[in-house]
């Protein structure tokens, strides 16, 4: 149980990967995390020992973001006393391996693009009517810069659920900014975490070299743009959607 002088937030894939030190980094700014995962309970039992060990206060919190009762449940497991700071819609739920459109199915396209909405929609609903409540509040989404980058191959569907989920998240912006909720997005470009490990190392180099900052994002440097998000220092911010890549973006135009 949070202690009620410790704002609350929620992780969603706080277990592994850019989740993971994002409930670490919001653990060390005095937020109790609840940290979501999905299958994997011994990798959220690390993190929220971890966080303990540093005095921190956490809780693992299992489901699956893309069901709505599940996703209800845990809000409900993560604020039982309806006091909720912070959401970070982070999980990777819908997965995707890179295909041409010509070798695409609709059925997998749908899937993609429903199962990002769905990993957004329901928690950052709940999320918002307990804010409201509290008249503060702060949301933020994890996309990427495949949303608005130079269409990457075989990224069709990833590209156009991510820039789905920048368009949601900006009217939801507009929606929450006058219950004194913001409500932003982070757009890393590569990030070094399993999901990413299996792109060959001569194009993670060049990925790399492409940066003006020269080299590839470790799973902080998005935590620390969230954890920058979320707090005070950006108390004016809703609806911005910022890159955290090193400037890769800007290097392209
Ligand atoms: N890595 C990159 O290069 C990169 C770049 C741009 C954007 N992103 C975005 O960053 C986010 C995190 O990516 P990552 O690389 O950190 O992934 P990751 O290392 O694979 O971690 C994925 C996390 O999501 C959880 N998860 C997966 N399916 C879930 C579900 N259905 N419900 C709840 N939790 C679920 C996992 O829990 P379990 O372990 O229990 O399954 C795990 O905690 C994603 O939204 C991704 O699109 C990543």
């Amino acid at each position: 149980m949070a202690s009620p002088d410790r704002p609350i937030a929620l992780v969603t894939g706080g277990s592994r990967g850019i989740g993971a030190a994002t409930s670490l980094r919001l653990a060390s700014a005095g937020f109790h995390v609840a940290v979501n995962y999905f299958s994997n309970r011994t990798a959220a039992d690390e993190v929220v020992a971890r966080i303990k060990a540093d005095g921190g206060s956490a809780l693992a919190v299992q489901g699956d973001v893309r069901d709505e009762e599940q996703a209800a449940r845990m809000i409900e497991q993560a604020a039982p006393d309806g006091r909720l700071d912070v959401l970070v819609c982070n999980a990777a739920a819908a997965t995707f391996t890179p295909t041409p459109v010509s070798a695409l199915s609709w059925s997998d396209f749908r899937t993609k693009v429903t199962d990002e909405l769905a990993s957004a929609y329901v928690l950052a609903q709940r999320a918002l009517a307990l804010m409201e409540k509290q008249k503060r509040g702060s949301i933020v989404f994890v996309s990427s810069t495949v949303a608005d980058g130079p269409p990457a191959p075989g990224m069709t569907a990833h590209g156009t659920a991510k820039a789905a989920l920048n368009t949601f998240a900006q009217f939801l912006a507009c929606e929450a900014g006058p219950m004194g909720v913001r409500v932003n997005v982070v757009a890393p470009g590569f990030v070094r975490t399993e999901a990413s490990a299996h792109m060959p190392k001569a194009v993670q180099k060049q990925l790399a070299d492409r940066a003006p900052l020269g080299r590839l994002a470790e799973a902080d440097d998005v935590a620390r743009a969230i954890a920058m998000l979320v707090g005070d220092d950006a108390r004016f911010v809703t609806g911005a959607v910022v890159p955290v890549d090193g400037g890769s973006t800007v290097s392209r135009m």
